[in-house]
């Protein structure tokens, strides 16, 4: 498991090394529209620098934020500049955690700078990166946790460097991310969950249906399409997930997720009995 660059809610680190062992053994280039956090992508780079499956050329990963592209861009090309940054930073928060949060986060608010934003995902609530609907503005409270420090940081984003060698960034919707891939290369999907992350990650505008017309666009190309869903909960009786269209997937993979974060969250203090969630991950071959 590659250690994360940040705390991301809903990340797939976990899973990230089963999802890529369903990708096809060799295909042309890999796009991931929905990058999150990057653990996919950075899991797939590790087993390429490590000789294993599969064998691809180039990893191209896009979302809609461009403060998020913003860090993997300056992971890629100049390491140490997150490396001293977020070591005077946090050597400052560890001396006033709540006067440094505010600090950076009103910075970050007012700039939108990459810079402050990897630090929010380190020390906010959870990793839940989460923008309040009327104005944009990035809410989450302080994390009760102790950050990582910044030696283990800095020896994180020299691994991520290494790893980002064959990879390209761009801030783009997942639409005109997709419509770049052609015959012969893979696509990863990880869209915002469509029940409970409408509040965060900026997901406010994610439409479903848009992206069951941009997978089939693409299926045609002859693009390979893998797709994570939330798909039930509840001791697996509740089905939580979309309805999918009959004619885009051929195969059904059930991941079993453990307990659903957002609702440990969201039940704080309450006992939880049989909140299990399973993922899907839909194939389009
Ligand atoms: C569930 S997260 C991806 C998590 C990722 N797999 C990981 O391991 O961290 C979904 C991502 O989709 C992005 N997103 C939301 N709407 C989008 C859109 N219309 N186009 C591209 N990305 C979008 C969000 O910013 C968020 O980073």
């Amino acid at each position: 498991m590659i250690p994360a660059l940040l705390k991301w809610i809903g990340n797939k680190q976990r899973f990230a090394e089963l999802i890529v062992s369903y990708m096809p053994t060799e295909f042309n280039n890999y796009y991931e529209p929905f990058l999150g956090s990057g653990a996919v992508m950075a899991e797939l780079l590790y087993s390429d620098e490590n000789k294993m499956y599969p064998h691809f050329s180039h990893a191209y990963g896009s979302d809609v934020l461009p403060f998020l592209i913003g860090i993997f861009d300056i992971v890629k090309n100049e390491p140490a500049v997150l490396i001293d940054y977020y070591k005077s930073e946090i050597e400052q928060y560890m001396q006033d955690r709540n006067a440094k949060y505010f600090e950076i986060r009103d910075r970050f608010n007012e700039n939108h700078n990459a810079l402050d934003f990897c630090l929010l995902s380190r020390t906010c609530y959870s990793g839940i990166i989460r923008f309040r609907k009327s104005d944009g503005y990035m809410s989450t409270p302080i994390g009760p946790h102790k950050p990582i420090s910044p030696d283990t940081f800095m020896k994180r984003v020299n691994l991520w460097h290494q790893l980002l060698e064959k990879a390209s960034f761009a801030t783009m919707d997942f639409e005109k991310a997709m419509s770049q891939a052609t015959a012969g290369d893979v696509i990863y999907c990880d869209p915002p969950y469509t029940h409970s992350q409408r509040i965060i990650y900026g997901a406010q505008n994610f439409k479903i249906e848009q992206l069951w017309d941009t997978i089939r666009d693409c299926k045609q190309r002859g693009v390979k399409i893998m797709l994570s869903l939330n798909g039930t909960r509840e001791s697996r009786k509740k089905n939580i997930s979309v309805e999918i269209p009959d004619d885009l997937f051929k195969r059904k993979i059930i991941i079993d997720c453990g307990t659903s974060m957002i609702d440990r969250l969201q039940n704080t203090g309450k006992i939880m009995t049989n909140e299990n969630v399973d993922d899907l991950l839909m194939l389009t071959w």
